[in-house]
């Protein structure tokens, strides 16, 4: 994969138009999680560093084209501005003669954060007006936000094609650790793949088993593979209009040489409380009204020998219903196994997508990961082997 990154940029004096992802959680307008204030930080102070004026473009929640207060980046501008340390200033439209007028007041090193991108149609149209009105505030194009890179938006693809085009520090990081991953990894390759429902992980499934030495499935998608098995899973949450589905996901598995590491056993109550009476249970001894809820104890030891004969791991979804404990259980021994073991230099391990970093955060592994993404949709169709639109403008 190559793309031009910032050492080949010109950046003094330069204005540049950086696309980040403010699209943070927010409660009564408090930034509650400011990770991604911080994800931006690195390129803003290499930019700084250089000399260049700082334009930052983002989106927040979905306004579908029109401005709306409730979804103003307005109060994101003093939480960055504190997390910096410097003064942020704050354009009330990111086109026109108010955005031109506090481009132009800018000095070199200055940080200006545009209102909202979404607020006008042409974002998401990818049009090419509204491109040109967003470039003529810009020199220079940085992408910094992997997790709009699935999008093929005005700010996220078209202004790559209009300005030369480079990828800030934490995109870089994302691109380089998901080469290392999934492009060009270490052998051997072990997957781990959680979460509910098979039907939204289908593609993925798909290129994974291509991909990868050994798939470990977990969570409520398991459920779905054991019963193609002829298991019985009694009361639990299983697609079972699937069942064909996943038949032919294991048989495209072996025909790849990819194993799949299917439970061995689980882990049941009757209800999915937290604290609930809980029992390990052998496949063939799930009782009637008894839900799956956590991977079980021999399920979790073939996945630590796996992850030990693995030299590449890569993570999505948890194993067992993480939220509600007991049934963490799962999830938080292999989290912290593949974190010591990525410690210990033995392992490349990357993770990505929703509940994943909630998952790791709360087993206290995130940290030894050696790269934890905190994309959603792109990560996930990144999975899938597609071609994402905002990394693809940036290729040479
Ligand atoms: C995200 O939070 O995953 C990104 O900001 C993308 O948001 P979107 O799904 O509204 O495009």
């Amino acid at each position: 994969m190559t793309y031009r990154g910032l050492d080949q940029a010109q950046l003094a004096g330069a204005r540049a138009l950086v696309r980040v992802d403010f699209n943070l959680p927010m409660c009564d307008g408090k930034v509650t999680d400011d990770t991604r204030l911080r994800a931006a930080l690195p390129t803003i102070e290499r930019l700084r560093a250089g000399g260049a004026k700082i334009i930052l473009l983002s989106h927040f929640d979905r306004p579908k084209g029109r401005p709306n207060p409730a979804m103003s980046l307005a109060a994101i501008a003093p939480a960055l501005e504190s997390l910096m340390g410097r003064p942020v200033a704050f354009a009330p439209d990111c086109i026109g003669e108010t955005a031109d007028a506090a481009v132009a007041r800018l000095a070199p090193g200055d940080v200006l954060l545009m209102e909202n991108v979404r607020f006008h149609p042409g974002e998401e149209a990818d049009d090419a007006a509204f491109i040109q009105a967003l470039a003529r505030n810009g020199d220079i194009y940085v992408n910094d936000a992997f997790s709009t890179a699935h999008r093929a938006h005005a700010s996220t693809e078209g202004l790559a094609h209009r300005l030369p085009a480079f990828a800030g520090e934490a995109m870089r990081r994302e691109l380089d650790a998901l080469e290392a991953a999934l492009g060009s990894p270490v052998h051997p390759v072990l997957g781990v793949v959680g979460g509910s429902k098979v039907s939204t992980k289908l593609d993925l499934l798909n290129n994974l088993t291509r991909k990868l030495d050994a798939l470990a499935i977990g969570g409520g998608m398991a459920n779905t593979f054991l019963f193609a098995k002829g298991v019985n899973v009694a009361a639990s949450f299983c697609e079972k209009d699937l069942a064909d589905t996943a038949r032919e996901i294991m048989a495209s598995a072996k025909a790849a040489g990819c194993e799949l590491l299917l439970p061995l056993d689980v882990v049941v109550a009757e209800r999915l409380e937290s604290g609930a009476p809980a029992n390990v249970r052998e496949l063939d001894a799930i009782k009637a009204g008894e839900r799956i809820l956590d991977a079980g104890p021999k399920t979790v030891a073939r996945l630590h020998a796996a992850m030990d004969a693995a030299r590449t791991l890569i993570w999505n979804g948890p194993l067992g219903v993480f939220e509600t404990p007991p049934f963490d259980q799962g999830t938080n021994a292999a989290a912290r196994h593949a974190a010591a073991l990525t410690r210990a230099g033995k392992l490349i391990a990357v993770a990505g997508g929703g509940d994943t970093v909630s998952a790791l955060n709360q087993a206290g592994a995130a940290d030894d990961f050696t790269f934890v993404s905190t994309a959603g949709g792109a990560f996930l169709e990144w999975m899938e082997g597609k071609t994402l639109p905002g990394v693809a403008a940036l290729q040479h």
